[in-house]
């Protein structure tokens, strides 16, 4: 889960991390009762956004009266950058920038461990930066059983070519923004720019934080820096009935058991969807106890999909017997009644496979195709996509 700016800010405060007063605003007045109460001087409007480049796209402005800031508030919300429209601005105490430097952690999963860059040339350009002079970027490994203690910190900073002068601020920086990465469990934390003000204080002006979903269960407070809104309403759905789900853009919609089956199911039904135009629609497994209300709830949501024209549950019958499943198929029809409207073609194989495909027979139902192989079942349900 990707953070906005904001929320980032206040995560960084939380652990100490220097940063500007911020206040998130949705509306031109809000945005200016925000610059009074930030003292009434100079801030920066900044688009609340989850991409980047908010600045050379317009959606960060500097405003030196309550007034401007409403100005340049009216001309951000509702701007578009990226094709992510601007719902809230951040009204930002502005700061008197003398230098700006780049900073982040990241999750390195090829090595095995986290990463650390900083380089003292930060600002808008770091990607340029990272090709164009890859020298002025410094990166160094971190030993996650260690983190960015003080040594390591010294060595960031040494690598990056800090000056002497702020070296010391810098270290200390660092190591509190390694106490935001591990204690919110985040696979990365960026600031850019962190800088030097005029009067010689560092500060953190730009963050960028990514929570490690799977760590939720330790951390209840973050629920509610979830964005339900920007959600995808079925991603939504799927999560709240605790359903492994990923949208994607096609039209055979895709049950399965275990993540490694519905996998290769988007697999063959990608292959033969190519004769007739359609792709898998989503991602969906529904695990081991695939009972008939799991069942229902999957379909319920992949119906839910305007996009879909067939479904193709998958099943391989392991600790869940095929016949368990066939029931599930059968009693998850009727609990959905006249919400299941689309064709539905399922393979099942494995533990128990002919009392499942004789459940199946015998229930007829009139929507239900049964198919013997994977592929031939992809085959049918691409068909049944695009004669619909
Ligand atoms: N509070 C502030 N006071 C003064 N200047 C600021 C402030 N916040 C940002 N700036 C200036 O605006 C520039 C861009 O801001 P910021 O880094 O937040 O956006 P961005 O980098 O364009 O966005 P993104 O990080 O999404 O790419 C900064 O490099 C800095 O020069
Ligand atoms: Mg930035």
């Amino acid at each position: 889960m990707d953070l906005y700016e904001y929320q980032a800010r206040d995560v960084f405060e939380k652990h100490g991390v220097p940063v500007l007063g911020g206040i998130v605003a949705t509306t031109p007045a809000e945005a200016k009762a925000a610059a009074e109460k930030l003292g009434g001087g100079t801030v920066v409007v900044k688009a609340q956004v989850k991409t980047g480049g908010r600045g050379k796209a317009g959606g960060v402005k500097l405003a030196h009266s309550p007034e401007e800031a409403e100005a340049r508030a009216s001309e951000i919300l509702g701007m578009d950058i990226k094709g992510h429209t601007v719902h809230r601005v951040m009204i930002a105490e502005g700061a008197k920038i003398a230098e700006e430097y780049y900073f982040s952690v990241l999750l390195d999963r090829a090595e095995r461990r986290y990463l650390a860059m900083a380089s003292v040339e930060g600002g808008m350009e770091i990607e340029q930066l990272a090709v164009e002079r890859p020298e002025a970027l410094a990166r160094v490994p971190v030993d996650p059983t260690v983190g960015i203690d003080a040594a390591k910190a010294a060595e960031i900073v040494s690598q990056a070519g800090f000056a002497p002068e702020v070296a010391d601020e810098i270290a200390a920086v660092l190591q509190k923004l390694w106490t935001v990465y591990a204690e919110e469990d985040a696979t990365l934390v960026e600031v850019n720019p962190l800088v030097r003000t005029e009067d010689g204080a560092i500060i953190a002006l730009d963050g960028k934080v990514t929570i490690d979903e799977n760590a939720a269960f330790r951390h209840p407070d973050h629920a509610e820096l979830e964005d339900k809104a920007a959600a995808d309403p079925l991603e939504a759905k799927a999560k709240a009935l605790d359903l492994n789900y990923v949208k994607l853009d096609g039209e055979v919609g895709i049950i399965g058991n275990g993540a490694g089956l519905v996998m290769s199911t988007l697999d063959v039904v990608a292959y033969a969807g190519e004769e007739y135009g359609v792709k898998p629609a989503n991602f969906l497994d529904i695990g081991g106890g695939a009972n008939a209300q799991i069942m229902a709830n999957g379909l319920d949501v992949i119906l839910g999909d305007q996009q879909v024209r067939s479904v193709f549950v998958n099943v391989f019958g392991g600790i869940t017997a095929c016949d368990e499943v066939a029931n599930g198929i059968v009693n998850a029809l009727g609990i959905l009644g006249e919400r299941a409207t689309k064709p539905l073609v399922v393979r099942l194989d494995g533990n128990n496979v002919d009392e499942g495909r004789k459940i199946l027979a015998e229930a007829n139902h009139p929507l239900v195709t049964l198919v013997a192989t994977m592929d031939e079942a992809a085959a049918k349900a691409a068909e049944l996509a695009a004669a619909k």
